[in-house]
């Protein structure tokens, strides 16, 4: 499949459209941001890794019946995607304490939650992407009831399948961020699953191995998300 013209380009990615309106091209490039795009850097090669990171836990999670917008690998930094219209919010399960629920909450790191909580965002990188709740998605229209319970069914039941893949690879998934979109009426998992968007924690050292590397200057950043694919079975 060909990719036609640049639809958007994010901080990390760039979306094409194809000859098919229902499809689209992920290009996952080295660009890597964090604190809403105020470090931005490139690092070598993690387009490449992001991109079969990406499509590995995809096709994982749709084996477990979870629907997904991941077609199929095009190339080293590219995938092909059904085109959905994405709903504005992120959804984050948390495992363990970590990021900003402890500057928010006043809690140490490394606190395992029981139950995991569950938490949205409003995708809007001016306002540093604000924790809102179920009912403002619904007052503003960013997301309708039964669109937001779904959301959060599947963001538990990735938990469930992604928390037991990567204990066996040695691994305690701390906490991870999803975004879903719309196909054909129905609520879709899209944007990627990769180190970009969740912490992942050694199980024995608590060494991290995700962009906290970036996001506290740690250095072996992509080094580290390999390592990750190494140990759950991701082929570079
Ligand atoms: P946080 O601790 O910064 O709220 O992030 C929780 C998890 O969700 C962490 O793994 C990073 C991920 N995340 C993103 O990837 N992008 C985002 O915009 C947000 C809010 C979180
Ligand atoms: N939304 C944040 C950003 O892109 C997440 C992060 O810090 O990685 O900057």
């Amino acid at each position: 499949m060909e990719k036609r013209e640049l639809l958007y380009s994010g901080k990390a990615k760039s979306v094409y459209s194809t000859d098919d309106p229902d499809l689209m091209v992920l290009e996952f490039r080295n660009d890597t941001s964090a604190f809403d795009g105020k470090k931005v850097e490139q690092l070598d090669r993690k387009g490449m890794v992001n991109n079969k990171f990406n499509a590995f836990i995809m096709t994982r999670l749709a084996e477990a019946g979870i629907p997904t917008h991941f077609e199929t690998l095009l190339s080293d930094t590219e995938s092909l995607v059904k085109r959905l219209d994405m709903i504005p919010l992120e959804c984050v399960v948390r495992n363990v304490s970590a990021g900003s629920l402890c500057r928010r909450l006043g809690v140490d790191e490394g606190v395992e939650l029981d139950p995991p909580t569950f938490e949205l965002f409003l995708k809007n990188d001016a306002l540093g992407d604000p924790m809102v709740n179920e009912y403002h998605a619904r007052s503003f229209g960013w997301a309708e009831e039964s669109h937001l319970n779904r959301m959060k069914e599947l963001t538990f039941q990735v938990n469930q399948v992604l928390k037991a893949m990567f204990d066996q690879g040695g691994l305690m998934l701390v906490d991870y961020k999803l975004e879903f979109g719309l196909y054909k009426g129905e609520v879709v998992l899209g944007d990627e699953f990769s180190p970009d968007g969740c912490r992942l924690w050694d199980k024995e050292t608590r060494e991290k191995l995700d962009k906290d590397r970036f996001r506290q200057g740690l250095g072996n950043v992509v080094e580290g998300y390999e390592e990750v694919g190494r140990r759950i079975g991701v082929q570079f």
